[in-house]
């Protein structure tokens, strides 16, 4: 068995009053996609952000290529290799493609800012990732199409080296032919060796690229099984009830 990347044990997170993560555990592997799925509300993006370090974490271990970390702000996260695309906040309309992905951590030649190796840097990442849509990476993302938009937010995350890549819903607002695109992308990551962890409700999308797929019901894990070993229909039972036969929660507590 290979070693996840990232393993998280035992989460739990409360927003005030509210817990909305009990006893979570999620694991992401090398060379592997694993769908995070589960209703409106299960926790999904609360995971994502307590693994990003935009929440930190009540209680429980993060542990990251087996060893325990604490990760407790965006830029510990970015810094052992994890970068998430949000679901809302992804890039900045009034900046061009390079702009937007050196944001924040821009090159500089002396006290100017080195755009010639910014420009090459980002022109071999998306090349690598094998698009070739995007006709100027001058142009300001809000002539981008939704999936040009997902394009560049992912080939951001993978020019920082990074060994965790999770997506955020990446194809919610796109058609077909742009989603089947933002698919394959997503299957490259892992075919380069990367985790890369997909949220999504389209549970076709979900059986097209993943190997792994973890339900989370009302803010608790309900299974976290191979895509090979489920049917769609048992995942629907995950997601909307929290169980399917033997596989996941008893009774509504852990599982
Ligand atoms: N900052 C916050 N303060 C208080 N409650 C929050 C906060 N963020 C999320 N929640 C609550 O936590 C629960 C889980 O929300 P989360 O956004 O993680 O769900 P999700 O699985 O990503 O849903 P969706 O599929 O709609 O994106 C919801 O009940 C939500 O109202
Ligand atoms: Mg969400």
């Amino acid at each position: 068995m290979t070693t996840p990347v990232l393993e998280l044990r035992g989460i739990d997170k409360s927003f005030g009053p509210v817990q909305v993560l009990h006893d979570v555990a999620f694991s992401a592997y090398p060379g592997e996609v694993t769908a995070l799925v589960g209703d409106n509300g299960a926790g999904k993006s609360t995971l994502v952000k307590c693994i990003g370090g935009i929440y930190s974490i009540d209680s429980g271990e993060y542990y990251f290529e087996g060893n325990s970390v604490t990760v407790s702000s965006p830029r510990e996260a970015a810094a052992l290799g994890v970068e998430i695309v949000y679901q809302d906040l992804a890039l900045c309309d009034n900046l061009d493609i390079v702009q937007n992905m050196f944001l924040g951590r821009e090159r500089k030649s002396g006290l100017v800012l080195d755009e010639a190796t910014m420009e090459e840097m980002a022109a071999k990442t998306l090349a690598g990732l094998s698009v070739r849509t995007v006709k100027s990476l001058r142009q300001h993302v809000s002539s981008l199409s939704g999936g040009q938009r997902q394009t560049v937010a992912i080939a951001k995350a993978v020019l920082w080296n990074s060994k965790v890549v999770i997506l955020d819903e990446p194809t919610a607002a796109l058609g077909v032919a742009q989603t089947a695109q933002v698919l394959e992308l997503v299957r490259q990551l892992a075919d380069k060796g990367l985790a890369v962890v997909l949220i999504s409700h389209n549970l076709n999308d979900v059986f097209a690229v993943s190997d792994r797929i973890a339900a989370l019901y009302l803010g608790r894990m309900a299974a976290q099984v191979k895509a090979s070993e489920v049917t769609h229909s048992q995942v629907v039972e995950l997601i909307t009830s929290g169980r399917s036969g033997t596989l996941g929660l008893t009774n509504g507590s852990g599982s």
